[in-house]
């Protein structure tokens, strides 16, 4: 990799059933990424199984909803002979580079990260259940993952700024504790200007999210045609008649998003197309883009998603690359700081 080249890395839960949010937000740039990338080792992604481990789970389920996750991924358009795609747990170096990094990592930042705050709250008002050390430090892992491949450029939704501020200053903090020289990369994060926050349908104030909101709010990347027109003819809007974003139009905004970036347009373009047009017939118009947009998306899944041991083959295949970008610089890390190679 020239001083000039981009590498780009992405991780992705592997929840399984992955929405509009996550397609529009990041799947989508993945794609792009491959596309302009000089090699495959430069445009690398990752399911990140080690991350689903904080919260509650199933763990006979995991493995299959990695197989989901995957066969999305692949029927968007990653091709695993021109990018690195594999899982996390496959590489033993995520483990134990964020290990070595939470050295180097405040514990006061991680006490600001917002998801932990809000964590953090539900503790001490009792209504926390269970919560794991692993979820404070998830965001070590996430620097981990990305530090370990020196990638300088990270293609995320909005909700994950603060998750690429504190990577940077891990990184930052690494080179200025063990360099001169720098041995760690301080990545950029590449957050796409429109359609980087989709809003749950049902509640324009909230984003659309796999942990909260209902099903009628969240639109699926495999959700059939007419399930999709559906929940966009019931989307929540206001009171007025004016297809235009702005205060109080949080609901038609969120559409004027959508709409813009399945159909390539700008939403400068869209507010002027619907001018005098009624929310109805805007709302179709969303609706019938959207099921259109994924419709090969879900029709390429099913054929990819029923053969496993291919699916497997695949993340064999991205784990063996990735691992021979990474281990030379966990040696990197480890010398730097003075720690002993495993032998
Ligand atoms: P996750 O499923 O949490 O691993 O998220 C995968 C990617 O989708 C991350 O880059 C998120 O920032 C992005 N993302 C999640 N929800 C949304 C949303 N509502 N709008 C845009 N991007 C999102
Ligand atoms: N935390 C990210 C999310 O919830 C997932 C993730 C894990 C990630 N490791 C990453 C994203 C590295 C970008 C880079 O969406």
């Amino acid at each position: 990799m020239s001083a000039t080249t981009e590498r780009i890395f992405s991780g992705i839960q592997p929840t399984g059933r992955k929405h509009l949010g996550n397609y529009i937000g990041a799947i989508r740039q993945y794609v792009a990424g491959q596309e302009t990338a000089a090699a495959p080792g430069d445009a690398i992604f990752c399911i990140v199984d080690l991350h689903a481990t904080t919260v509650d789970y199933d763990p006979a389920k995991l493995r299959e909803r990695v197989h989901d996750t995957v066969a999305i991924l692949l029927a968007a358009g990653l091709d695993p002979e021109r990018c690195v795609l594999f899982r996390q747990g496959d590489v033993r170096e995520h483990a134990e580079l964020s290990w070595l990094l939470s050295g180097v990592t405040a514990w006061g930042d991680l006490n600001r990260m917002h998801q932990w705050k809000v964590k953090r709250e539900q503790i001490e008002a009792g209504t926390g259940g269970f919560v794991s050390a692993g979820l404070f430090s998830y965001p070590v892992l996430m620097a981990a993952d990305v530090l370990a491949y020196r990638a300088n450029v990270v293609p995320v939704g909005d909700d994950q700024r603060q998750h690429i501020e504190l990577m940077r200053e891990v990184a930052r903090r690494f080179n200025e504790r063990f360099g001169p020289p720098d041995v760690l990369v301080v990545p950029e994060g590449r957050i796409p200007e429109v359609g980087a926050r989709i809003m749950d349908l049902q509640d324009p104030f909230s984003k659309m999210s796999t942990t909260s909101g209902g099903d009628a709010g969240r639109v699926y990347v495999l959700d059939e045609p007419d399930a999709i027109r559906k929940k966009f003819r019931s989307a929540v809007t206001d009171s007025g008649r004016e297809v235009r974003r702005g205060s109080g139009k949080e609901g038609i905004a969120n559409l004027i998003d959508v709409l813009a970036v399945v159909g390539g347009r700008t939403p400068e373009s869209i507010e002027a197309e619907f001018e005098g047009a009624g929310y109805g017939d805007f709302k179709m118009a969303v609706g019938d883009a959207v099921a259109e947009y994924l419709a090969p998306v879900r029709e390429r899944y099913a054929g990819l998603r029923e053969d496993e041991a291919e699916l497997e083959r695949a993340l064999a295949a991205g784990a063996g690359a990735a691992r021979e970008i990474c281990a030379p610089v966990l040696a990197d890390v480890r010398e730097a700081m003075g720690v002993a190679e495993p032998r």
